[in-house]
């Protein structure tokens, strides 16, 4: 069974892609999904959030081939060859991971360059645009994963393309604020240009044919970082940010024209509003845990452990309405 490819992206950064993603690794496997978690970001943050400092300069001084992202692109980089078989590294049962890397960005130019070749019918430049796809296909099947969650950076450059190419669908993360709105118009319009040029190009597989996406990069719907309660910060603006959220979205990710007025909370694009969970949060960080996994021997004491149990529903919650949208799971 083709495993389901689900790429967490907004160009605008900090709005919660990388903890989203972290959360939900964690949560897929326990409502009985297999996950392969992906770190396609070259900042790394979401490996930093599986593995503590000491754990990664271990991992980078025996470096094993295939575990992390750069070591199965290695080869493409340096002109030598196609992927490196792709080894996902175990975390807990049901839950792999395939590490990023700070040399994934040199990839960036070799994929800039594939991109317009790809336009001639050449199959090396076809192996370099779908060389992610291919890894992650390769990873899920031999890590056994029913659902790959894909974290990028916060841009519209050349790896977050191939990536959003090669993925079945969109969540799109967000705060509460003009910039993520701005956010929202952007990413429309390119994943429309994006899906057309792959229209194109998809009809170009070479004989025998390689494993390519299907282009669907179909929009799930997004998810809404709540701000923490701050008391000086304008509550009146927040709401107006709030509520022009569903038009924005179904306009521009959409491009749907319904006029309809739709309240967030109502809105059936609104795939969650998760909670902002402060403190809890540096607390995941050092023990290298989802929130809803913290104990008290974490130090999760009074009010927080109310917290705990929340978050725990929030991300089924989250899961579950992300699997609502899937039409073949
Ligand atoms: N639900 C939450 N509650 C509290 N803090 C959160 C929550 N989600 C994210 N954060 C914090 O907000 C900040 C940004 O989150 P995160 O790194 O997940 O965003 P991102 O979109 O991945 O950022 P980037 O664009 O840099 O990759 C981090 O400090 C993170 O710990
Ligand atoms: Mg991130």
């Amino acid at each position: 069974m083709k495993p389901i490819i689900i790429a967490f992206f907004n160009n605008k950064g900090g709005v919660g892609k990388t903890t989203t993603v972290y959360h939900l690794a964690h949560m897929f496997p326990q409502i009985g999904y297999s996950t392969l978690a992906v770190d396609l970001d070259p900042q790394a943050n979401l490996t930093s959030a599986f593995f503590n400092e000491e754990e990664i300069a271990k991992r980078l001084e025996n470096p094993i081939t295939g575990e992390n992202i750069y070591s199965c692109i290695e080869p493409i980089i340096k002109g030598i060859g196609d992927i490196h078989e792709p080894k996902p590294i175990k975390i807990t049962d049901g839950l792999f991971l395939v590490a990023g890397d700070l040399n994934l960005s040199l990839f960036e130019d070799r994929l800039s360059d594939a991109w317009s070749r790809n336009y001639e019918g050449r199959e090396d430049a076809l192996r370099i645009t779908t060389a992610f796809y291919r890894i992650m296909l390769k990873a899920a099947e031999s890590s056994e994963s029913r659902i790959v969650l894909v974290d990028i950076g916060p841009n519209l450059g050349a790896i977050n393309r191939a990536v959003i190419l090669s993925s079945d669908y969109l969540v799109i993360p967000m705060t509460v604020d003009l910039f993520s709105l701005q956010g929202l118009q952007n990413l429309g319009l390119t994943i429309k240009n994006w899906r057309r040029y792959w229209q194109t190009i998809s009809q170009r597989n070479p004989n025998p044919p390689i494993p390519i996406p299907s282009g669907r990069m179909k929009p799930s719907g997004y998810v809404v970082l709540q701000h923490a309660v701050r008391l000086d910060r304008p509550v009146l603006s927040y709401e107006q940010w709030l509520n022009r959220i569903p038009k924005e979205y179904r306009h521009s990710v959409l491009n749907s024209d319904e006029k309809k007025k739709v309240k967030l909370s109502e809105d059936p694009n609104c795939l969650a509003q998760l909670r902002h969970y402060r403190s809890l949060i540096s607390m995941t960080h050092n023990v290298r845990k989802p929130v809803f996994n913290l104990q008290p021997a974490d130090g999760v004491i009074g009010e927080h452990a109310q917290l705990v149990k929340m978050a725990r529903e929030e991300f089924e919650i989250l899961a579950k309405a992300i699997l609502k949208k899937m039409e073949d799971i």
